[in-house]
C-alpha cells in the first residue's frame, strides 16, 4: 500500500520529518502475525537469475553449464541470494538458446545431463539456496518429437492440432493465414511441405519458426505440461519461471492485427491480439492447481501487460504466485518515473493482495549500466549503483540478473558474433539481446577471465571486463559487488526492512524518498546533478561517497 505524500518542499533537502499522511497509520498487513501460517518463503526473497550459457564453463567448450554453476555456490552464498532461477536447460537445439524446448524432462548435454541438475540440486540447498527453472509452456522446439509427427501428419489430424495450422489465404493458399508478425522479426507463420510434397499448411510461431506455439485448447498439452511440472518438482525443484505467461491462449478466428500494432520487434503492446487473452487465466489456474500440491514451490511469470487491472489478473490467489513486473526496468533514472514506477507496481498487484516483484534487468533487456548511461559508462554505473539500493530497499520479491552484482555493462558485438535470432530475422536491422549476455568475468587479467578454459567463449569477452572480476571486485570494499552483498545482508538482516507498506517523504525536485512503514529504514535517491541534503538519520548504507554529509548526484542512500 502506498501512501501519498504532501507537495514537495521548495528547500534543496529532503524533509526529514515524519512521512508526510503518518495519521494514515501503518496498513493492518504490518501489524504482528496474529496467525500461525508462516509467511512464504518467496514473498521477499531475492532471486538470482542464471544464464546457463553465460555464467560459468566447467567442460571447456566456451559455454556454460551446470557444473560450473556447482563450482560458483560457494559466490552465490557470499553474495546472499536466497533462490536462483536457471534460464532454460533443458533439451534443446538451441534456436533460441534454450528457449525453444525439445524434451521439457530432460537436461541438454550441453549443460551437463540431468545428473548434472540433480547434484546442482542437491548442493544448492546444502547452502539454503532454493532452484527454480524457467518453462516454456507456449511453444516448443521445431525438434519436438510432437511437431515432428505433426509434420508427417495429415492436415485435421490430431498431432497437427497439438499446434496452431491454418490454411493460407489467397487462391493457393500462398498467403499466411493473418498478418501477425513474428515478435523477431517476418511473419508468425510459416509455410511447410506437406508429406507428399505438395505446398502445404502453415503454422503459426509468435518467436521464431524453430518455436511453434502450441494450441492450448488441445487437453493433451496441459496433461503433458503437468507431468513436465511433478517431473522437477519431484526432484527437489523449488518452482518455475513461467515464458510467455501472458501469451499461451489465442483469440477467436485469430483476427488480424491492426497496423499500428504491427511496430517494433521484441515488444508488446496491451491490445496486441497475440498476447493476454482471457483464456490465458484457466490455464493458469490449472497449472497452480498442481503448484498447490507442492506448498514451498513458488511461480513466478514474464507478463508484458502494462494495465495494472489486467496485470492483477495473473496473481490472483489461484493463479500465479508471483508476475514480474517490468516497470522498474523500463524506467529512466529519473524521480518522478521511478516513483511512478513503484506505485504502479505496489498498485499492480494491491487490489488483489498479490505480492510485489522488482526487476531492473533480465537477458532479454539492455543491462541497466548502458541504458542509465546514454553514452557515458561512468554515469551509468553511478545510478545502477543508486538502483540497486532502491530495489533492495521495497517490500517484496527481488530479481537479479547474473552480472548486475559485476556492474557490468551491454556489449557492443562485432556482427560475426551476433548469435540472437533476431539478428537474422530481423534482417540484420535489429542486433537483438546478446549484448546482455557475454559471459562473467571471474578472474585474472585476460579473456575469458576464468569463464572457461576455451580460448573462443560462445560471445567474446571485452578485454577491459579485467577490471570488472568477481575477484577483482570481493577484495574492494567500495566496489559494485561489494555494495551488493552489504546491501544483501543489510536487506535480510535489518528489523528496519520489516513490513510490507512504504510511505513517501516530500523530496526537492529530481530526489525521490521513501520510508518502509514499519521498519522505518528510509531510502533516498538524487537524480539530479547537483549534491542534495539528506534527511536525518544515520546513514546506513550509500552507493557514492557523501560529500560534505550531502547526498551525491546519481546517488542514492539508506538511513535508520
Ligand atoms: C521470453 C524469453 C526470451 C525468449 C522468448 C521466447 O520472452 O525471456 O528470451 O526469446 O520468451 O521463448
Amino acid at each position: 500500500m502506498v501512501h501519498n505524500d504532501s507537495v514537495t518542499d521548495a528547500a534543496r533537502e529532503i524533509e526529514s520529518g515524519s512521512a508526510a499522511d503518518e495519521t494514515t497509520g501503518p496498513e493492518s498487513s504490518d501489524a504482528p502475525a496474529v496467525s500461525a501460517v508462516e509467511t512464504p518463503w518467496w514473498k521477499s526473497a531475492i532471486f538470482y537469475q542464471i544464464y546457463p550459457r553465460s555464467f560459468a564453463d566447467s567442460s571447456g567448450d566456451g559455454v556454460g553449464d551446470l557444473p560450473g554453476v556447482v563450482e560458483k555456490l560457494g559466490y552465490l552464498e557470499l553474495l546472499g541470494v536466497d533462490a536462483l532461477w536457471l534460464s532454460p536447460v533443458m533439451r534443446s537445439p538451441m534456436a533460441d538458446h534454450g528457449y525453444d524446448v525439445s524434451d521439457p524432462r530432460d537436461i541438454d548435454p550441453l549443460f551437463g545431463g540431468i545428473e548434472a541438475m540433480d547434484t546442482l540440486i542437491e548442493e544448492a540447498h546444502a547452502r539454503s539456496i532454493r532452484v527454480t527453472m524457467d518453462l516454456v509452456p507456449n511453444h516448443t522446439s521445431d525438434q519436438h518429437r510432437w511437431f515432428v509427427e505433426a509434420l508427417a501428419a495429415a492436415p485435421g489430424s490430431a498431432a497437427r492440432d497439438r499446434y496452431i495450422f491454418r490454411d493460407g489465404r489467397g487462391a493457393d493458399g500462398g498467403e499466411p493465414p493473418n498478418n501477425w508478425p513474428s515478435i523477431f522479426g517476418g511473419p508468425a507463420w510459416t509455410r511447410i511441405t506437406e508429406p507428399d510434397g505438395s505446398p502445404g499448411q502453415w503454422y503459426m510461431h509468435i518467436f521464431a519458426p524453430e518455436q511453434p506455439d502450441l494450441n492450448w485448447e488441445n487437453e493433451e498439452i496441459f496433461a503433458d505440461l503437468q507431468e513436465t511440472l511433478r517431473f522437477w518438482l519431484d526432484r527437489g525443484v523449488d518452482g518455475f519461471r513461467i515464458d510467455v505467461a501472458h501469451g499461451m491462449a489465442k483469440p477467436e478466428g485469430l483476427p488480424d492485427m491492426d497496423d499500428d500494432q504491427r511496430t517494433g520487434l521484441l515488444i508488446n503492446d496491451d491490445d496486441d491480439p497475440r498476447f493476454n487473452n482471457p483464456g490465458v487465466h484457466a490455464i493458469h489456474r490449472r497449472i497452480r492447481s498442481v503448484l498447490d500440491e507442492y506448498p514451498d514451490a513458488v511461480t513466478v511469470g514474464e507478463i508484458w501487460v502494462r494495465d495494472n487491472a489486467r496485470f492483477a489478473e495473473y496473481v490472483r490467489p489461484d493463479e500465479l504466485h508471483l508476475g514480474f513486473n517490468f516497470r522498474l526496468a523500463e524506467t529512466d533514472f529519473d524521480a518522478d518515473s521511478i516513483r511512478s514506477a513503484i506505485e504502479n507496481s505496489l498498485a499492480a498487484v494491491e487490489s488483489v493482495g498479490g505480492n510485489p516483484t522488482w526487476t531492473l534487468s533480465n537477458h532479454d533487456i539492455e543491462r541497466e549500466v548502458t541504458r542509465y548511461g546514454n553514452g557515458d559508462q561512468s554515469r551509468g554505473l553511478a545510478r545502477a549503483r543508486a538502483m540497486i539500493l532502491v530495489e533492495l530497499a521495497l517490500p517484496g520479491t527481488v530479481f537479479l540478473y547474473n552480472g548486475s552484482e559485476l556492474g557490468l555493462p551491454n556489449v557492443d558485438l562485432p556482427d560475426e558474433a551476433l548469435q540472437d535470432p533476431v539478428w537474422e530475422r530481423s534482417g540484420h536491422t535489429e542486433r537483438g539481446r546478446d549484448g546482455c549476455r557475454v559471459p562473467l568475468p571471474w578472474e585474472g587479467t585476460e579473456p575469458p577471465f576464468g569463464f572457461s578454459t576455451a580460448a573462443e567463449t560462445w560471445l567474446p569477452m571485452p578485454a577491459q571486463w579485467s577490471e570488472l572480476t568477481a575477484e577483482r571486485q570481493l577484495e574492494d570494499v567500495d566496489s559494485t559487488l561489494s555494495l551488493y552483498r552489504m546491501a544483501i545482508e543489510l536487506r535480510k538482516t535489518r528489523p528496519e526492512f520489516r513490513g510490507t507498506d512504504i510511505q513517501w517523504y516530500g523530496a526537492p525536485a529530481g530526489c525521490l524518498a521513501f520510508r518502509r512503514a514499519l521498519g522505518r529504514l528510509t531510502c533516498a535517491v538524487n537524480t539530479t546533478d547537483e549534491p542534495v541534503g539528506l534527511p536525518e538519520g544515520e546513514v546506513l548504507l550509500a552507493s557514492a561517497p557523501l560529500i560534505d554529509g550531502m547526498l551525491a548526484a546519481d546517488a542514492a542512500a539508506w538511513l535508520v
